[in-house]
């Protein structure tokens, strides 16, 4: 390392190093041009000039003068962008005021939770409390109790998901399986305690089918109940025709098909006049104007009995109904696999009530 020059222009040119970094824009070409300029340049020139001195002059000379020029080059780069970034924050480069915002996003209820919680909502108000059961379930609440001829075809194991017994072969009506319906809480409500029950039972129920347009090995289910002194099929049908007008609208019109369920005699399917086409007839009612949306019925005296409740005394009514198809038929989704793929683009045209 050579020893500082002693030389006046050169402590001018450390001073003017030092200066860089307050000069504005055009000082700072000027000075880079009066310093580093080919032609003028201070410091080009003083460079030029070791040429014409010896070896011994040059080594001392030089280094100092090659430092002081990568330092001015150094600090007037510096100084060009903080210059230059200045500017950009002054005329507020960088923000475009132009660009359009982006768009809080939102979650939204799926729209089988939706309708799981409107039908809750709507017997609710006419006095039915929420009942829960179990997914895996006896064959005999599940079956048995209900009053399932021991031959039925749904206690097929092509229906039933049953469960590996682990070990001891179960004793008859004790193997488990995933539910094929809601009606099992049906019987745990009235083995639980003496009537008068008024209960809807939302939840999740098995098949052994494959998913196609309208089939699906999981789906949920809204099951209804209610027993009590004195109630008939009338009750059945104001209650249900109710629950029509008040989930699909005013005046919404509904029939009664005679139909069979084990556990309820006489059996009925409800039908509401087609939502997407007023009953005209078209392709998603298959041209008659109804859909069917429930399976309703009286409660068997042998499934009351089975639960220990009086048929003498003590009479009601059942419900069930597939929350997926109503979705669909509600807002005319062709597939129920839509309901399950958790698709953006499907979940998004079904913004929550109140959004
Ligand atoms: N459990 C029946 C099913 O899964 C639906 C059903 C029909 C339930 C009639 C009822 C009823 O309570 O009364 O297909």
């Amino acid at each position: 390392m050579s020893a500082p020059i002693e030389d006046p222009p050169l402590t001018n040119l450390r001073d003017r190093l030092a200066a860089i970094a307050t000069l504005d824009a055009a000082a700072l070409e000027a000075e880079d041009i009066a310093i580093l300029g080919r032609k003028q340049g201070e410091l080009t020139g003083r460079l030029k000039s070791l040429a014409a001195l010896s070896i011994e002059e040059k080594r001392a000379q030089g280094a100092e003068l090659n430092a002081l020029k990568v330092q001015f080059e150094a600090a007037i780069g510096v100084r060009r962008v903080e210059l230059a970034d200045a500017a950009r924050q002054r005329e507020g480069a960088g923000v475009d005021l132009t660009m359009p915002g982006r768009e809080a996003w939102r979650g939204t209820m799926h729209p089988v939770t939706v309708v799981i919680d409107e039908i809750v909502e709507i017997f609710g108000a006419l006095g039915f409390s929420v009942a829960l059961g179990p997914e895996v379930e006896s064959e005999e609440n599940n079956f048995g109790a209900l009053n399932f001829a021991p031959d039925h075809p749904a206690m097929d194991m092509h229906d039933t998901l049953y469960l590996d017994p682990q070990g001891a072969v179960p004793a008859e009506g004790q193997r488990l399986l995933l539910r094929t319906h809601t009606s099992p809480v049906q019987v745990r409500v009235m083995r639980e305690g003496p009537p008068p029950y008024r209960v809807v039972i939302p939840g999740t129920v098995y098949r052994n089918d494959a998913f196609d347009p309208s089939h699906a090995p999981a789906f949920a289910q809204i099951e209804g109940l209610a027993v009590d002194e004195g109630i008939t099929f009338v009750d059945l049908k104001a209650t249900l025709a109710h629950f029509a007008e008040r989930f699909f609208g005013r005046g919404t019109t509904v029939r009664f098909r005679p139909s069979f369920f084990p556990f309820t005699e006489p059996s009925a399917e409800m039908d509401v006049a087609c939502q997407l086409c007023a009953g005209q007839g078209c392709a998603a009612c298959k041209g008659t104007g109804w859909m069917e949306i429930l399976g309703c019925g009286m409660v068997h005296e042998n499934v009351l009995r089975n639960c220990a409740v009086d048929p003498e005394r003590w009479t009601g009514f059942a419900f069930g109904m597939g929350p997926q198809r109503i979705a669909m038929l509600r807002h005319g989704v062709p597939d129920i696999r839509h309901l399950y793929a958790g698709d953006m683009r499907f979940l998004q045209q079904f913004p929550s009530v109140g959004s």
